[in-house]
């Protein structure tokens, strides 16, 4: 959390109690309670089908609950679904942008749908590309430009009117690592200059540990909030890194250490090893061992205490079949 005073804190700008959606036989929400305070970057980290997307849908108002409640700024979603909506900027996880209308001209849509005045808009246009870094781009047509700055395009636009929280789907999915880092200096640096709260999904563990906290969801449940550090002391465990000197030493070690991990740099890596088996891996393999290692637990060893599997298994996949109802545009007043 950064600064903040008490009473704000106090103050959840996002409070979900109970909250339930069902498509046909799917149960995708399935009763997540949590509360976000103000100024605080919320990640929501889950597989594919967790439920992330439906749970963002609910809050922009797309999608009416089951059951539960969803607050945003003291606004119910359901009740007062205009209100509510007026607090958020989004970045869904569907591309939302005319590819056939310049970077300008979306966001200036954008504002006006938003009636944004004119002089107000202009400046922020301008502002959040520079933020953004596409200010030499202004006039390029969104589709002629590639996945990440279109990403970015997007994150501006959901800048362009004043908003309280800015809710982002999924916004590096898919992206090449430089891409993503980039994306997140974007948000962090939003997050230092402008009053605002974000919340973040992804299915990439290692975005989330600069967020304040954390929310794991499975199957439509809450597993487990808190911040990264909490978690790792609550759930995760430590692990052993071996950096073996040849071949040979690495498959002795895979071959003799169950659930040891062949890492693509070469290292071995043994989830929850303690010294004993550091002493015990430099008896066996002394010389064959260039370096070995006690690391703190990754929020990859929490994810799989909590899920019974690795959140790798499904990252950077996308669901193949089609979702007939899944609405992915702009929330039009
Ligand atoms: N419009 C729809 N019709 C039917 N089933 C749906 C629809 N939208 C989502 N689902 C199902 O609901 C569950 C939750 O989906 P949701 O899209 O919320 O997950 P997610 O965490 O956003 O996943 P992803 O990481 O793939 O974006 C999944 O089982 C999904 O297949
Ligand atoms: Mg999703």
């Amino acid at each position: 959390m950064v600064g903040g005073h008490l009473s704000e804190a106090a103050a959840p700008v996002v409070e979900v109690a109970a909250l339930r959606k069902r498509y046909g036989r799917t149960l995708a929400l399935d009763g997540i309670d949590l509360s976000i305070r103000r100024n605080e970057v919320f990640a929501l980290l889950g597989p594919n089908g967790a439920g992330k997307t439906t749970l963002i849908h609910i809050l922009c108002t797309l999608l009416k609950p089951d059951g539960g409640t969803a607050r945003i700024g003291g606004f119910d979603v359901s009740r007062q679904p205009l209100k509510a909506r007026k607090q958020l900027g989004v970045v869904f996880q569907e591309p939302s942008l005319d590819g056939r209308l310049t970077v300008q001209e979306n966001l200036n849509f954008h504002g006006l749908v938003h009636r944004v005045p004119y002089r107000l808009r202009m400046r922020r246009i301008r502002e959040m590309l520079e933020l953004v870094e596409l200010s030499e781009w202004r006039n390029a047509l969104v589709r002629t430009l590639s996945a990440g700055m279109k990403r970015r395009v997007e994150i501006a636009r959901a800048l362009i009117h004043d908003s309280a929280v800015i809710i982002l789907d999924e916004p590096t999915v898919g992206l090449d690592a430089q891409s993503r880092e980039r994306i997140w200096t974007y948000l962090n640096k939003l997050r230092r200059e402008r009053d605002l709260t974000l919340i973040v999904t992804t299915h990439y563990i290692d975005e989330v540990d600069g967020c304040d906290r954390v929310c794991i969801v499975d199957g439509g449940k809450v597993l487990a909030l808190d911040t990264p550090e909490a978690l790792r002391a609550r759930y995760g465990k430590e692990q052993v890194r071996i950096t073996p000197r040849d071949a040979a030493a690495r498959s002795g070690i895979l071959a003799q250490n169950e659930g040891a991990v062949a890492e693509p740099g070469g290292d071995v890596v043994i989830p929850g090893a303690t010294h004993a088996v550091v002493d015990r891996l430099l008896g066996s393999f002394g010389t064959g061992i260039s370096n070995i290692a006690i690391e703190r637990p990754s929020l990859e060893s929490v994810f799989l205490a909590l899920t019974g599997r690795e959140i790798r298994d499904t990252a950077g996949e996308r669901p193949t079949i089609a979702r007939p109802n899944s609405r992915s545009g702009e929330p039009v007043n």
